[in-house]
């Protein structure tokens, strides 16, 4: 099984350390090898190359078998010019291997119900959504665009564009995901305003003819965000397009304690999977060993069950993670009043303990 691992930037590095860790921990538990390869991606490979996907981390992605990344960006390369941004390394990556679908499961972990920062009695209810997120058209790769002068102002633009079957393939993989879940879909657009919008709940409507089993519902992503903090216990899928997404999927993620808990699969037709914490590089933390690493370390079990039909190793860490919560072990985002924090890599180590 081949890996090609993306550190990128900030912590992307510190995270990533500890999922290799536990990957290998699976390796021998598992009696299986993992190859791993690295290659560079975001700011570290405009440092090195002068672009944030160099042609050598691409091919290095097609010939694995999975991908892991850690995160890109960072302020160093805020104000160079966009077209090298570092996020656009890894938004080709992601169109380069045609991962058309991003799958976001929030979930609570019960030892963290105290992270949480909603009332007692909501998170008693339980949080378990998976947010599945459309991930390489809309906004983010709409033509035209523009960033330049009109009227002699600056003026810009973006263009939010879906057709048909990139709309039918998404809500394929969310009908198909709430099959093996509560049976529920919510799908969240702007229909009342937006035309490509009322594009997308057309053709979602259509494509459940297909899954008369599972339970559809429209939600206007604005309600969808009120809703998400007020009683995230009536979701179970939720279906939408790339920047609601993006943004639903940052609240889902506060609300299981931090977004550090995170995990994410982002996956295509046939290329292979990249595997990814759905947060950033937070410069404000990196190199200082205090990023929590679960996060990767659950998108790593993430890996294993959608790419190597590994279940039981995927199970084996989310257990040891569940267990380490237990112990109270608590990296600075998590942290009780209080209570003990550790570091990155001491979380890595409570971690392998328990696996
Ligand atoms: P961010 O997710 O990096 O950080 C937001 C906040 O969450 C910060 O306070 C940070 O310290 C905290 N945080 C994030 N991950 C954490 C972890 N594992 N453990 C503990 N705390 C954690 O978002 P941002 O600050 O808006 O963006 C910083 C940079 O990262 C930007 O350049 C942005 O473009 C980039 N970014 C990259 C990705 C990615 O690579 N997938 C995702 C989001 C943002
Ligand atoms: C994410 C990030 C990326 C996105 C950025 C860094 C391009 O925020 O993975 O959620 O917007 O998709
Ligand atoms: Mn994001």
């Amino acid at each position: 099984m081949k890996i090609c691992v993306l550190p990128g930037d900030g912590i992307g590095k510190e995270i990533v350390a500890q999922g290799l860790r536990v990957l290998e921990a699976i390796g021998e538990k598992f009696d299986c090898t993992f190859e791993t390869t690295e290659a560079l991606i975001g700011g570290c490979a405009i440092d090195a190359e002068g672009v944030p996907l160099p042609a050598e981390t691409v091919a290095k992605c097609k010939d694995a078998d999975a991908v892991l990344l850690g995160a890109v960006g960072g302020p160093k390369w805020d104000t160079i010019d966009p077209s090298i941004r570092p996020e656009k390394g890894l938004l080709g990556i992601r169109k380069e291997l045609g991962l058309f679908a991003n799958l976001r499961p929030a979930v609570l972990f019960k030892e963290l119900a105290d992270a949480c920062f909603l009332r007692p009695d909501i998170v008693a209810r339980g949080l378990d959504v998976m947010v599945v997120r459309e991930l390489t058209g809309g906004i983010y790769f709409g033509e035209p665009r523009f960033d330049g002068e009109k009227d002699g102002e600056r003026f810009g633009y973006n263009t939010m564009t879906y057709y048909e079957h990139e709309i039918r393939r998404i809500a394929r993989i969310a009908f198909e995901a709430a099959r093996k879940r509560s049976g529920r879909v919510c799908s969240v657009d702007k229909a009342n305003v937006l035309d490509v919008s009322r594009v997308w709940r057309e053709i979602v409507i259509d494509e459940h003819k297909n899954y008369p089993d599972v339970e559809l519902e429209h939600m206007y992503v604005d309600n969808a965000a009120m809703q998400l903090v007020r009683d995230p216990s009536q979701f179970d899928v939720v279906v939408t397009g790339n920047l609601f997404g993006d943004i639903l999927s940052d609240e889902a993620a506060a609300i299981t304690g931090s977004i550090g808990m995170l995990p994410s699969a982002s996956v295509g037709d046939s290329n292979p999977g990249l595997f990814e914490p759905i947060h950033g590089s937070a410069p404000d933390i990196a190199g200082q060993d205090k990023a929590n690493p679960l996060a990767t370390i659950l998108s790593i079990a993430m890996m294993l069950r959608h790419s190597f039909d590994m279940a039981d190793a995927a199970d084996c860490i989310e257990k040891a993670v569940a267990k380490t919560l237990e112990q109270g072990y608590r990296t600075g985002d998590i942290a009780q009043e209080g209570g003990k924090v550790i570091g990155c890599v001491a979380m890595g180590d409570a971690v392998l303990g328990n696996l």
